[in-house]
């Protein structure tokens, strides 16, 4: 009781600071607000238990194991919503900037590092992983820390015909990737998770809670794909289920030679993949460098004799065998492609390791000819260290969702997205790590006339800060926003902005304006109030 009337007077004073009455002093530190305020589950630089937690997502450790990246005064593990409010109370009211993580898979660290050593507290939703499935209404409900793999548990574990369309990797968090889009085998014949938001709650820079009913409209459509960090704290998600067989066919090959034997099925590939109906999914990976290995995944909602049929007539270069197709649940497919060895790996929440690696992206919205993915194959083959090129089809549903029904754009006309990929080992971190990333920018350079053009395309997803970043000042006083730099503000956000959300960027920045003029929530690459 003690603790809800410190907060109460603590919300009150936030949303009477709006109304002009100025900032209350400042409680000491974030230990002590967030302890008077009943928050006991955090751990401080001081603490032992201070790096494994703050290490217990981070996926890329060029920033975990990199001392000029500033570390946060606190990482808070709230239990429940209203210690998700008071942690977001207690962040402002000791002048901290605040970084929600969920899964901790932003490609940039943005979940849990700054820009320029600003005093930060690492708001990580982990322990926020309640997941309410009703079969009857075909319709979930599940907190912003559940993972992906923790979700597809209890959804497939409720019905075998019931399923939810998000990515793949099981560790990935529901408060990042929806907020980013979500796509995955099921985007096709579904759309993005995004698409499949019914509700959601909704934490304000104020620690207000708001819901679809009471947030202004441009918010929840902000949400559903405007990128994580620049609107609130989601708390939760309400999410529509989408019908599936109750066995489906999967299949996983890989095709190996050199550049000019792979690059004919590479072409191919771009007129069968988002071309097939519905219910077929086949993307496909290139691992470089030397002679190209070219892997699929393919998750067809029909039976293994139509799946091979179709694969046959529409992809006969693929030369695709009965013996490769296995039927089998959605659950053991989503466990399949997430590399677990089974069903119950889904709920693993460490499970798989992180990586020393940089992310880029682009979309097409016209195959490559055959000579010039000859060349493209033959700079892949040359690359320095090892990497890959993923290419996920779209067309079908993804493509019959209008452009402007949430913030992703990238809807009809767009045949697949490309994804850059560049990994080394710790020996080579350092020098040869920025020599590595250095290749993978001329490939991405190099890659420019064959891809979506003003702007070129990307996916807020696979974020990428080569793009450009915000502009932000210094913080400027208890409970203070950063300011924006309206100077290079247009420049700033034409360079990244427009790239992920096209036309949809200015109605990003007006949902910006309502809910958090002050700009709390920020990050490198996230939605100004202003321009
Ligand atoms: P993390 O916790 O790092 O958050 C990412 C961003 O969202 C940060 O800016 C963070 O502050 C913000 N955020 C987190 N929780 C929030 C909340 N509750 N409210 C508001 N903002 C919040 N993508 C895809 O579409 N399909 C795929 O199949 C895959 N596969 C994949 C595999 C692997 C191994 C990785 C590393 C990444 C992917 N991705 C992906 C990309 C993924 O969607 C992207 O990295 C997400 O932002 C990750 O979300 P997390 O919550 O895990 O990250």
């Amino acid at each position: 009781m003690v603790a809800a009337a410190v907060l109460a007077l603590n919300l009150f004073a936030t949303a009477a600071r709006g109304a002009g009455a100025g900032p209350p002093p400042p409680p000491h530190d974030i230990s002590s607000c967030l302890t008077s305020n009943g928050v006991s589950n955090f751990s401080l630089p001081s603490s032992p238990s201070y790096t494994p937690l703050l290490c217990s997502s981070i996926r890329y450790l060029r920033f975990e194991n990199n001392p000029s990246v500033g570390k946060p005064a606190a990482v808070v593990f709230p239990a429940s919503k209203q210690e998700l409010q008071r942690a977001v109370v207690c962040a402002r009211n000791t002048s901290l900037a605040i970084r929600v993580r969920s899964g901790g898979h932003s490609y940039e660290g943005l979940s849990y590092t700054t820009e320029n050593h600003v005093p930060f507290v690492v708001i990580d939703l982990a322990n926020l992983n309640r997941v309410h499935v009703d079969p009857g209404s075909a319709t979930v409900w599940a907190e912003s820390g559940t993972t992906l793999g923790e979700l597809y548990y209890a959804v497939g574990r409720s019905n075998r015909t019931l399923a939810f369309p998000g990515g793949t990797c099981s560790t990935v968090g529901l408060g990042g990737i929806i907020s980013g889009g979500g796509f995955g085998l099921l985007s096709r014949k579904f759309g993005l998770a995004a698409d499949n938001v019914l509700d959601a709650t909704l934490i304000d820079p104020s620690g207000n809670t708001l819901t679809r009913a009471t947030m202004d409209g441009d918010v929840f459509w902000a949400i559903r794909g405007g990128g994580g960090g620049s609107f609130g704290v989601v708390y939760s998600w309400t999410l529509r289920l989408v019908p599936v067989p109750d066995k489906i066919t999967v299949f996983s090959g890989e095709r190996t030679g050199p550049a000019d034997l792979i690059a004919p099925l590479i072409h191919k590939w771009q007129y069968v993949g988002p071309h097939l109906p519905d219910e077929f999914y086949i993307s496909t990976r290139i691992y470089f460098p030397g002679n190209l290995n070219m892997t699929f995944t393919g998750q067809f909602l029909v039976p293994k004799q139509q799946a091979l049929s179709v694969l046959n007539q529409t992809y006969p270069e693929l030369g695709l065998a009965e013996s490769e197709l296995s039927e089998v649940s959605w659950l053991e497919s989503a466990a399949k492609f997430a590399e677990l060895k089974s069903v119950a790996e889904l709920t693993d929440r460490q499970i798989g390791v992180g990586e020393y690696a940089k992310r880029k992206s682009d979309y097409s919205q016209g195959p490559i000819s055959k000579e010039h993915m000859v060349e493209i194959a033959r700079y892949m083959s040359r690359a320095p260290t090892t990497g890959s090129v993923q290419l996920n089809p779209y067309g079908a549903v993804m493509a019959r969702i209008g452009s402007t029904e949430t913030p992703f754009p990238h809807r009809a006309g767009y045949l697949y997205s490309i994804q850059y990929a560049i990994d080394w080992t710790a020996a080579d971190n350092g020098r040869r790590g920025g020599e590595f990333m250095a290749w993978l920018r001329a490939f991405y350079a190099f890659m420019a006339p064959h891809v979506s053009s003003n702007p070129r395309g990307a996916y807020v997803n696979y974020v990428d800060l080569d793009l450009g970043t915000d502009n932000w000042t210094e913080p400027t006083g208890i409970g203070a926003s950063y300011s924006y730099n309206a100077m290079v503000g247009q420049k700033a956000a034409a360079s990244w902005g427009q790239r992920y959300f096209l036309h949809n960027f200015d109605r990003l920045v007006r949902a910006k304006a309502k809910v958090d003029p002050e700009n709390v929530f920020n990050n490198a690459q996230s939605i100004p109030p202003s321009l």
